[in-house]
């Protein structure tokens, strides 16, 4: 692919097919210090005025491309950089390839915290892993009380919602959520009546010394997948109908609706829900609904099955931070007689995540 110039008219051909790039979508990237503030990047103009704008001038040298519009300004292009925007290959997710696994996933993403963590190559690493496995796990964290909030705020900042800051997992009397007693829980992906529903759950154990409450993770990808291939049927009507999630207690009534296996516009994954306490289709006609159940118990006992799951302990120092638009979570059930059990949660979206990435892409990668 390259970058041509014809008459005055700036084109791009690639693949044989050659376009002409529009003056406007040029003029309104001028870099130039007198058009562009150095500091933060943002325009010293508004593009959304410019009209009837052509190119009075234009001729290529090596990687840079000159142009002189007809409203006096002169500016210079490179080339590659205008490349890669055409080609979205500067969209960086997607140049990280995702891993759909199933329970025969062997290697788990781990990383040691360490001081400067938040700015350091395994933070890089740490993030490029998450988006690859759906999950990561940061040994030796300092267990203090509330550590998790500067956790979260050392990748981005953190979500703060009813259940505060942070919240306790432990097992406790009168519960608002089934999480804060000892029973197991099942596969879910976190807090779908929330709207929007939070992107990442980071879990930081700081105690459990209980024999069971294990952890478990699905990755929902993969299920779907699964399901997409061996009953399409099912797999179109869980794509399809939408879903009322809703939390109740007495302070607040949460709700967000949408689909269990929610598809992009190109029909990609965009995101799972699942959450068995909290769902609540709509009445739909009675042979569709009967549809939906079959549907929703085949990817519930996908879910729920070994095929699928991974399960390891937590120990005191971890952080689980899951992707909770991707992935499912769940522990197995304990005895709160044994020992102490304590995990605190807290969740960040993925502005967080992904502008730390790119930030820590320019610091190592440029
Ligand atoms: C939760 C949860 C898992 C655990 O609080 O949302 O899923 O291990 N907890 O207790
Ligand atoms: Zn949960």
């Amino acid at each position: 692919m390259k970058i041509e110039v014809n008459n005055n008219t700036v084109i791009f051909n690639h693949n044989n097919q050659k376009t002409e790039i529009h003056p406007i979508w040029l003029r309104e990237r001028v870099r130039e210090e007198k058009y562009l503030d150095k500091i933060n990047d943002q325009r010293l103009f508004d593009p959304s005025f410019l009209d009837n704008i052509i190119i009075e001038n234009a001729h290529i040298d090596d990687d840079v491309l000159e142009l002189t519009f007809n409203d006096g300004v002169t500016s210079k292009f490179q080339i590659t950089k205008l490349i890669s925007e055409f080609l979205d290959s500067e969209n960086l997710l997607n140049t990280i390839k995702k891993k759909i696994w199933d329970s025969t996933l062997q290697y788990k993403p781990k990383y040691q915290f360490k001081k400067n963590f938040y700015e350091s190559r395994e933070m890089y690493e740490l993030l490029k892993s998450f988006y690859k496995y759906g999950f990561v796990i940061v040994k030796n964290v300092p267990t203090q009380n509330n550590y998790i909030i500067n956790f979260a705020n050392g990748i981005g900042s953190i979500r703060p919602t009813n259940f505060g800051e942070f919240f306790n997992v432990q097992s406790v009397s009168n519960p608002n959520d089934l999480a804060y007693t000892s029973l197991a829980l099942p596969p879910h992906t976190d807090n779908p009546y929330r709207k929007p529903v939070p992107c990442i759950q980071l879990l930081h154990c700081i105690e459990n010394e209980v024999d069971g409450g294990f952890s478990t993770l699905v990755d929902g990808f993969k299920v779907a997948t699964h399901l997409k291939k061996n009953n399409p049927e099912y797999f179109k009507i869980l794509t399809k109908v939408k879903v009322k999630f809703k939390f109740t207690d007495k302070d607040v009534i949460l709700e967000n609706r949408g689909e269990l296996i929610e598809l992009d516009e190109h029909d990609n994954f965009k995101q799972i829900r699942f959450n068995t306490r909290l769902d609540y289709v709509s009445v739909l006609e009675k042979n569709q609904l009967d549809f939906y159940y079959k549907a929703r118990k085949e990817i519930s006992n996908l879910y729920n099955s070994d095929q699928f799951k991974i399960e390891f302990k937590l120990m005191p120092g971890d952080i689980m931070m899951v992707d909770n638009h991707r992935l499912l979570h769940g522990r197995t059930a304990y005895n709160a007689n044994e020992g102490k059990r304590l995990l605190q949660g807290c969740y960040i979206d993925y502005d967080s995540s992904e502008g730390k990435l790119r930030y820590l892409k320019r610091k190592f990668d440029n």
